[in-house]
């Protein structure tokens, strides 16, 4: 069976509010010491198909709260590592 590859209207409004905004603030959860599936999965939608990727460029802020001892320190690199790919600026320091 061939996968759907059209992206749905509720996507390419995603994309275009991300195309909009001067800067990204992504405030999220740890899940399982990592970044929570449902994040995950909407940058990596927003992200393809390759070489229309809204994020491409922009600042970005990462910030979390959690019932844990590391306040999301966990779901916070590796959110990181995609801005890499993504071609983010992430602040480093508050
Ligand atoms: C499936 C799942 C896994 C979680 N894993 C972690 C974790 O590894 N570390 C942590 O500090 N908190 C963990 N939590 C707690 C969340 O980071 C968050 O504090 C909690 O879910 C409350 O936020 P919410 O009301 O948005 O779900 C987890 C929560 C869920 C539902």
């Amino acid at each position: 069976m061939r996968r759907n590859t059209q992206p749905s209207e509720r996507l390419k409004e995603f994309k275009a509010k991300i195309r909009a905004a001067d800067g990204i603030l992504i405030a999220t959860p740890e899940y399982n010491y990592s970044v929570p599936g449902v994040l995950k999965n909407a940058i990596d939608a927003a992200s393809r198909p390759y070489g229309d990727n809204p994020f491409d460029g922009k600042p970005a802020a990462i910030m979390g709260v959690s019932i844990g001892m590391l306040g999301t320190a966990r779901a916070q690199y590796p959110l990181r590592q995609t801005m890499v790919f993504l071609n983010m600026y992430p602040l480093n320091r508050p």
